[in-house]
């Protein structure tokens, strides 16, 4: 067993360090405050071929292991979890499920401008849209149909929470079909933005991930060509699951970013605070929280470069992605909670960077799947 990163993971993970220091941090508190959509900073990493990292260069992608994609999620994730969401649904939930599942002219079509981020220089990402306002954990009860009208389907219906829902050209939306077969009964389709009957609803105002655009997404009888089904009839939450499975390693490892983030601004800050005639990090208070800090880290990132080896090495990864995805997420909510309390008056402030990242975490523990959610695949997995 060999736990050293290799040559090329340590320059990947250095160049999304040095990205997210010179094209991050500076105005991350702004975009938060005013929930501004990081349009430049992700432009700029479509130029550095990390929306599409896994994705075979022939596809535009840039050709990349899952290793290095948990390296680079944990870097942006440190500094703007807002940069890091939409990193990561575009590569986990819509590159991953165009290259694996759809046929050569989707691909063409589609996934080869996605895995660039960029169409004739203009950005171009896409969504994944699973969530209703009455399906979100339980996502077999989906309620927006796509009726068989010979050569399309006729969508209707309403999808909530969706990441990138403005900035998206193009959304993978999951429909039933036919309710009679249930979770067989479910289709995914590939369905652009800018078609008559789709609607771009408000947006959400969020507690955190604020730069990160959140819509309901509203579909009045729109047409969708037969050929933007993706897979055979009634493959669509298999497509889901096998997708999700995939995002949680990318949310585990932005958690992962929240919780190292955290812990580190938390560390130098101890080290500089006085108190009691002492550097606070001199107090045993301060210490064990530290190193309670330190081992959840440690143990966050083992589990999201194990979810990540098995899927680089064609393993199955359900199991792993959910318990990294678990501990990573609770990891990242009592780092950064601990974080501010480090900082005392100073980590309730916008300043000092950690009160965002407590917000942020948040997040984690909810979307693609909740921390619950996790626990049902977990227990299922070991109790089979
Ligand atoms: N891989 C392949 N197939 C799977 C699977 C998987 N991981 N999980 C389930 N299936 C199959 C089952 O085998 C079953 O097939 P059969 O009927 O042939 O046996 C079928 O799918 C139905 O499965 P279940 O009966 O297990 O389904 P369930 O209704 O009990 O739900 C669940 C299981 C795990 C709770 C699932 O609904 C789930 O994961 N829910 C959470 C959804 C989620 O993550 N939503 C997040 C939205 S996306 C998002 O947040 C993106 C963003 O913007 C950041």
């Amino acid at each position: 067993m060999d736990f050293q990163l290799n040559e090329e993971h340590l320059m990947i993970q250095k160049a999304a360090r040095d990205f997210a220091q010179t094209e991050c941090l500076p105005g991350v508190i702004e975009r938060d405050e005013l929930q501004k959509f990081p349009k430049q900073q992700i432009e700029k990493l479509a130029d550095l071929g990390f929306m599409g990292m896994m994705v075979d260069p022939k596809y535009g992608g840039a050709g990349m292991d899952a290793i290095s994609y948990v390296l680079a999620m944990e870097e942006v994730s440190k500094v703007d979890a807002s940069v890091s969401v939409a990193m990561s649904v575009n590569n986990s939930l819509v590159c991953w499920g165009l290259e694996t599942y759809c046929n050569e002219e989707q691909k063409q079509q589609y996934l080869v401008p996605l895995a660039q981020g960029k169409k004739d220089g203009e950005l171009y990402i896409g969504a994944f849209l699973l969530s209703e306002p009455e399906a979100g954990s339980d996502a077999t009860s989906q309620r927006t149909t796509a009726e068989d009208m010979g050569d399309h389907y006729l969508l209707n219906g309403t999808k909530n929470w969706i990441t990138n829902g403005n900035s998206a050209s193009v959304y993978l939306v999951i429909a039933q079909t036919d309710p009679a077969k249930g979770s067989h009964g479910i289709n995914a389709f590939i369905v652009e933005k800018n078609w008559p009957g789709v609607v771009v609803g408000a947006k959400e105002n969020k507690m955190g991930i604020r730069g990160s655009d959140t819509h309901s997404i509203l579909f009045n009888d729109v047409k969708v060509p037969k050929e933007n089904r993706i897979g055979a009839d009634g493959f669509g939450f298999t497509f889901a699951m096998k997708t999700l499975a995939g995002g949680r390693i990318g949310i585990a490892s932005q958690a992962l970013g929240i919780a190292s983030g955290a812990y580190e601004l938390a560390l130098k800050y101890s080290k500089e605070r006085k108190a009691f005639g002492k550097e606070i990090m001199h107090h045993q208070a301060i210490q064990f929280k530290l190193a309670d800090m330190a081992t959840k880290v440690e143990a966050a990132r083992l589990l999201c470069l194990k979810a990540a080896w098995e899927k680089d090495q064609k393993k199955d990864y359900t199991l792993s992605s959910s318990m990294a995805k678990v501990f990573a997420s609770e990891a990242a909510m009592w780092i950064s909670t601990e974080a501010v309390q480090v900082h005392g008056g100073y980590g309730f402030v916008k300043e000092y960077h950690v009160e965002r990242l407590m917000r942020d975490a948040k997040i984690t523990q909810i979307y693609e799947g909740t921390s619950e959610v996790q626990r049902i695949v977990i227990s299922r997995a070991i109790l089979k």
